[in-house]
């Protein structure tokens, strides 16, 4: 029997097993069609098949949605599973002993590092916590005033940052030799106002470390632990194994019950999710003080099928709100896989749906952890289980926030309101049961409902709101930065283009110095460059970055989309061609400041309160004014 030595090794044996039209063919029929197969999509509904696999590259790709990938993205996406899942289960299919998982072999030691260093900080605050004489307001807070006991302060590895400047700089660089660079890549420390010195990031504060689902510190979350002190909640900065919009905080921990529960609380604090997760609703989880983004969805959804989502925002205004926003992404992840669950497990019937919303609201404007505490965790436990549908939730919300509707006048403006929510309903007979309902309550009759149902044209669907609001400059962006990617993508597609026609080489030094944007074409243009010094054509170049690329499902569906871009090139000629890559180069080089709006763009993207974020749009918009017109003529 074949021993793979390492995972790497095993993960190449399970692939040389695999064939993608094997694969696929167990979900989807395939025709053959030239030296492709075609299906229906089963990522988003069609009738006419727009799904291609091709046997030869042992790749696919749906030319509706975009969805694309080899064998095993293939698995992990109609299974809803982890690059590893599939991998282990394959291993046991084929028979091959799998050796230890030991984190990115060779691939990014730089990550390994900074989860190391990051272990080191964990135990050292964990030590303080219990040991430094001035922790004990640490201490105490988590006892008394959260009700922790010991076991649950060390499950969940709760520390204590000392109030000196360059404790656990010291300690790092003197115990274990570590690096201030390394250190200022974790995020741990950083340049003092003056600048001419490294200090501590977090001082004097509760130290909670916020773990990925393996398990590895990414970075902290520091409580303050004076009244009033601000910022209330200090947080580690984004590095190269924390970003903010993607780690969900005590998915470690509830994934296993997410999976068997087939369902996600999604809550705003980290001890929202520690204090539900002690005490039995073990599947919570919660962003790190940011908006819930469409990422921090997708990396949920690999853990369910039906994609049971309960959104257990604050009761107070901003809570509200975020559950507006949570839903809006919400809808935007699973936008094409069908409709959102709007009836009762008892109601009968086919229809597909994309996933299931429910909102628990805490009375009383407490929050998760509040309520438990006052309430009780079986209380909690009955909100989870009694919460609304979305539908409903937002149905009793406007009706609520109208008071009572009396005069004809105050009936007919909560309808008019409850006129989108009820267009969304698809399905006649549920649409007609909350009409029902509504009428009863409202004491308005159904037809006069129905007709007013009738003349709305969605022409002010929640999205379609969303659209108008876009203002002038994200749609200039929009605009400039696909360009800019496009432009990106072109480049990488010569790589791929028939023999003969433009040397590796040559290539390389063309793309030495063009700056790219997009985090996956970055990794992708590297990794060509490297492979290839390596390899002398194609081909070789091609299965090499698909095997370097294999657990980066994202950066493996854009290469694809460069792979099948580069066919449409094979008829150029050597002198079209090289026009091609230097029309492609200017587009790239012309996008406005590349770095600076870089960093514009994300502070936009954070900035949370309308203030700053239209002083950001309006500084974005003063730089892109400069070079939009001559971009647009181009
Ligand atoms: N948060 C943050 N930065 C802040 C305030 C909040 O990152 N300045 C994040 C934290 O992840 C926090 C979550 O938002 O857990 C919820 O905020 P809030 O409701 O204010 O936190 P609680 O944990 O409820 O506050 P407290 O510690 O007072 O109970
Ligand atoms: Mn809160």
């Amino acid at each position: 029997m074949i021993k793979p030595k390492t995972y790497t090794e095993a993960i190449s044996l399970i692939k040389e097993r695999l064939d993608i039209v094997d694969v696929v063919s167990e979900y989807v029929i395939l025709k053959k069609s030239g030296r492709n197969y075609m299906g229906c999509c089963p990522f988003h509904k069609e009738k006419t098949p727009s799904f291609s696999v091709n046997p030869e590259r042992q790749i696919y790709k749906c030319f509706g949605c975009g969805e694309g990938g080899d064998a095993l993205s293939f698995l992990m996406k109609i299974n809803n599973q982890s690059f590893n899942e599939v991998i282990s289960e394959l291993a046991q299919k084929f028979g091959i002993p799998l050796p230890e998982f030991k984190g990115q072999e060779g691939s990014s030691d730089l990550k390994k590092q900074i989860f190391n260093v990051n272990e080191l900080a964990a135990e050292y605050f964990e030590k303080n916590l219990f040991e430094n004489p001035t922790a004990q307001k640490a201490l105490e807070y988590l006892l008394e005033k959260r009700k922790y006991d010991k076991s649950i302060i060390k499950k969940y590895r709760f520390g204590y940052s000392s109030n000196k400047y360059d404790e656990l700089l010291k300690y790092l660089s003197k115990e274990h030799n570590i690096s201030t660079d390394l250190m200022e890549k974790a995020g741990l420390i950083s340049q003092s106002k003056s600048k001419d010195n490294f200090i501590d990031r977090f001082r004097g504060r509760l130290m909670i470390p916020i773990e990925d689902e393996n398990s590895n510190i990414v970075g902290f979350g520091a409580r303050t632990l004076e009244e009033g002190q601000n910022p209330k909640y200090l947080n580690s900065p984004e590095t190269l194994v924390y970003n903010k919009s993607r780690i969900i905080y005590g998915l470690n921990k509830a994934k296993s019950s997410i999976r068997e529960q087939d369902a996600v609380v999604v809550m705003e604090g980290y001890f929202d999710v520690i204090t539900a997760q002690v005490n039995g609703v073990e599947n919570a989880v919660a962003t790190c003080g940011t908006a819930l983004t469409k990422s921090h969805i997708k990396n949920l959804s690999r853990y369910m099928t039906k994609r049971k989502i309960y959104l257990a925002f604050d009761a107070d205004a901003a809570g509200q709100m975020a559950i507006q926003r949570g839903v809006e992404t919400v809808k935007e992840a699973f936008e094409g896989l069908g409709e959102i669950k709007q009836f009762d497990d008892n109601f009968n019937t086919n229809t597909d749906f994309s996933c299931e919303i429910r909102v628990i609201n805490t009375p009383e404007g407490k929050d998760p952890d509040e309520f438990i505490k006052t309430h009780g965790a079986e209380a909690y436990k009955t909100l989870v289980e009694k919460a609304p549908l979305l539908i409903d939730y937002e149905i009793s919300t406007i009706i609520n926030k109208e008071g009572d509707a009396k005069t004809p006048q105050q009936k007919a403006a909560v309808i008019k309101k409850l006129i989108p929510l009820l267009f969304e309903v698809k399905n006649e007979i549920i649409k007609e049961e909350y009409i029902k309902k509504i009428s009863k309550q409202l004491d308005i009759a159904q037809n006069a409902i129905n007709k007013e149902l009738s003349h709305y044209k969605g022409g002010t669907t929640n999205n379609e709101i969303k659209i108008q609001r876009k203002t002038e400059i994200s749609q200039i962006v929009k605009k400039i930065t696909n360009k800019c990617i496009i432009a990106q993508k072109n480049l990488l597609s010569v790589y791929f283009i028939n023999e003969n026609k433009i040397a590796f080489d040559t290539l390389n030094s063309f793309l030495n110095d063009v700056e790219f944007i997009d985090e996956n074409l970055i990794l992708i243009k590297n990794t060509l460059k490297e492979i290839s010094k390596e390899v002398t054509n194609k081909q070789e170049l091609e299965q090499k970055a698909m095997d370097r690329l294999v657990d980066n499902s994202e950066a493996k569906k854009e290469l694809i989309d460069i792979i099948f871009m580069a066919q449409q090139l094979n008829s150029m000629n050597a002198r079209n061609l090289k026009e091609y890559i230097e029309d492609n180069i200017s587009v790239i080089n012309e996008y406005p400041d590349t770095n600076k709006n870089k960093q514009l763009k994300a502070k936009y993207k954070e900035a949370q309160d309308e203030i700053s974020s239209l002083q950001l749009q309006y500084e974005l918009r003063e730089q892109l004014k400069k070079k939009y017109s001559r971009l647009e003529t181009n």
